[in-house]
């Protein structure tokens, strides 16, 4: 019997990935760091981290007492993230694991990220992932996560043209997957940012 997907892996991209995508110093990644205001000390996962931008800009948030892991399901990615982690000389873990299953125990987390990557997964992986995000937060832990929820009305046209096609991402084109954070037991699930693109999200456990 055929395996159900667990997500669209970018494994296939993964030696280009970082051209067509913005980098750790472009204003797109600034912001969303500046979002996430992490603090010195702070555990962060990065879920689905592909090349690890965002991971690096994390560790260079919580400095040396702090700790950053990474998981995608693409193992050619997480080879990526961790050969640009070593050349910055920093300190990350990344994993290839996938985020209905995170190899990490309860409570462990200060923060969990997540950019441009739940739009990769099935819903039912997604209410999973939520779960186990949600487990592996600390009680006052908090969720950053940066999506497709609802296309700003000046992108509606070219956004449906380009995803409605795709089950796991024409979920997200109406609005849908902070109702389904909000189910999944978090308490606040409060917009941060829409952009003509993505909207940022800034969500708290308890
Ligand atoms: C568009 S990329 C985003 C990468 C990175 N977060 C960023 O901001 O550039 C989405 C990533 O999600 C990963 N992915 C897809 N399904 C996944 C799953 N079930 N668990 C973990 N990662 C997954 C893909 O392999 C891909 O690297």
């Amino acid at each position: 019997m055929k395996e159900k997907s667990k997500g669209i892996s970018l494994n296939y991209l993964s030696d280009y990935y970082d051209t067509i995508t913005p980098a750790e110093g472009s204003r797109f990644r600034r912001k969303q760091i500046s979002l996430i205001n992490l603090r010195e000390g702070e555990k962060v996962l990065d879920v689905g981290c592909g090349t690890g931008a965002l991971s690096i800009l994390a560790k260079l948030s919580v400095g040396d007492t702090g700790e950053v892991e990474g998981v995608d399901i693409a193992p050619k990615m997480i080879a990526k993230a961790q050969k640009k982690a070593r050349g910055s000389d920093l300190r990350i873990s990344f994993r290839a694991a996938s985020i209905d299953e995170l190899p990490y125990p309860d409570g462990y987390f200060d923060v969990v990220v997540s950019s441009m990557m739940f739009h990769h997964l099935p819903v039912d992986i997604k209410k999973k992932g939520l779960k186990e995000i949600y487990r592996v937060l600390k009680k006052e832990g908090r969720f950053f996560l940066s999506d497709f929820c609802s296309p700003h009305y000046l992108t509606i046209p070219l956004m449906y043209l380009m995803f409605i096609w795709i089950s796991s991402t024409r979920y997200q084109l109406f609005g849908k997957l902070p109702t389904l954070i909000k189910k999944s037991g978090f308490r606040t699930v409060r917009l941060a940012k829409k952009g003509f693109f993505l909207e940022y999200y800034l969500i708290t456990k308890d």
